[in-house]
């Protein structure tokens, strides 16, 4: 019956069957994340890493490096994580018969975009940051602060999440880990793609955390004079600052209409967690950044560069 279907009909059989596999993929994707913080606390990126060049190594070789109880069963449950990891192109997966007649077994290795999960400088503490109890808890108070205007990290929490940092140190690691090796990724691309910094006697680095991205700035231009500005429980001294002719901003440009170019994701991903976490916090189309800069005095704005998907963007005064 099916083959003497109109075409239009059969299109339409086989458009809702993937349709439903992919309204399941989504249902269901909340297991990536999960699974990817499982591994990068186990460090089983890093023991294929440590492998060598091309290395796949199988469930029970990664068991054998690990504090086990029991490595047969670590083993099984490593290859079903492994396996999403595959299914996601964050690890690749060959196959091998084993010598008697048992099942096949997968052997597992590092994708490309692995580069970005191998220590030190990578998203892995990104991740730890963005699963950690204290942001998934706010999660679930998305709705309600929807509903009343609020933030969800107050509602979750009781206060901001600046306010929450001076108060958790566990918590405020994990955060400053995730911004400075975030921060090193990006600031060394924007040191190659950008040479703003030329000729700047002083640079205040606004929220600049743990002076990170600062440092790797003076590294390259050691005589400027770097200040980081950022809160109490961050940096002790509050310094000063003086109103200079140039503001650098470094941040994601949201498209004016949804994309799903991955550069469009991470720029409503971080928007939804400002919004989630971040009293005002936003990200911005470049109309809007555009209309931040003029709005505050600057006469000029320009984008001027990339740092990966991250825009350099110049807000200039005349003088
Ligand atoms: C998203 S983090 C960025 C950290 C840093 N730029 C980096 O890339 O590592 C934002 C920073 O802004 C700081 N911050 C938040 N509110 C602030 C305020 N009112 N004054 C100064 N710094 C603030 C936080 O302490 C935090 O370090």
């Amino acid at each position: 019956m099916a083959l003497n279907a109109p075409p239009s009909h059969q299109n339409n059989m086989m458009e809702k069957e993937e349709l439903c596999s992919f309204a399941l993929s989504i249902a269901t994707s909340s297991s990536l994340l999960i699974v990817l913080k499982a591994i990068i606390e186990l460090d089983v990126i890093g023991i294929i890493n440590r492998a060598g060049p091309g290395a796949h190594l199988s469930p029970a070789q990664i068991a054998a490096q690990l504090p086990t109880k029991d490595s047969g069963a670590t083993a099984s449950m490593l290859d079903r994580m492994l396996r999403v990891l595959a299914n996601n192109s964050i690890l690749s997966c060959s196959l091998r018969a084993l010598p008697t007649d048992g099942p096949i077994e997968r052997l597992y290795g590092l994708a490309p975009v692995c580069q970005f999960f191998i220590k030190p400088e990578d998203f892995g503490p990104m991740v730890l940051l963005l699963q950690d109890k204290i942001c998934t808890d706010t999660w679930h108070h998305l709705k309600d602060a929807v509903l009343d205007g609020d933030s969800a990290f107050k509602k979750a929490h009781g206060m901001t999440l600046f306010e929450y940092l001076a108060t958790d140190m566990r918590f405020s690691k994990v955060f400053n880990d995730a911004m400075s090796s975030y921060s090193t990724i990006t600031m060394k691309k924007m040191l190659e793609n950008y040479n703003g910094f030329d000729g700047l006697s002083t640079l205040v680095d606004i929220g600049g955390g743990t002076g990170q991205a600062l440092n790797m700035i003076i590294a390259k231009y050691p005589t400027i004079r770097g200040i980081n500005f950022d809160l109490p429980h961050v940096i002790k001294d509050t310094p000063k600052y003086d109103d200079h002719g140039k503001v650098i901003v470094c941040d994601y440009i949201l498209p004016m209409a949804p994309e799903t170019s991955h550069s469009a994701r991470v720029a409503s991903n971080l928007d939804i967690c400002m919004l989630a976490y971040c009293d005002g916090g936003k990200e911005r189309t470049e109309q809007e950044f555009e209309a931040l800069a003029k709005g505050i005095g600057f006469e000029s704005f320009t984008v001027v560069c990339s740092a990966y998907d991250l825009k350099v963007m110049e807000f200039l005064k005349k003088n």
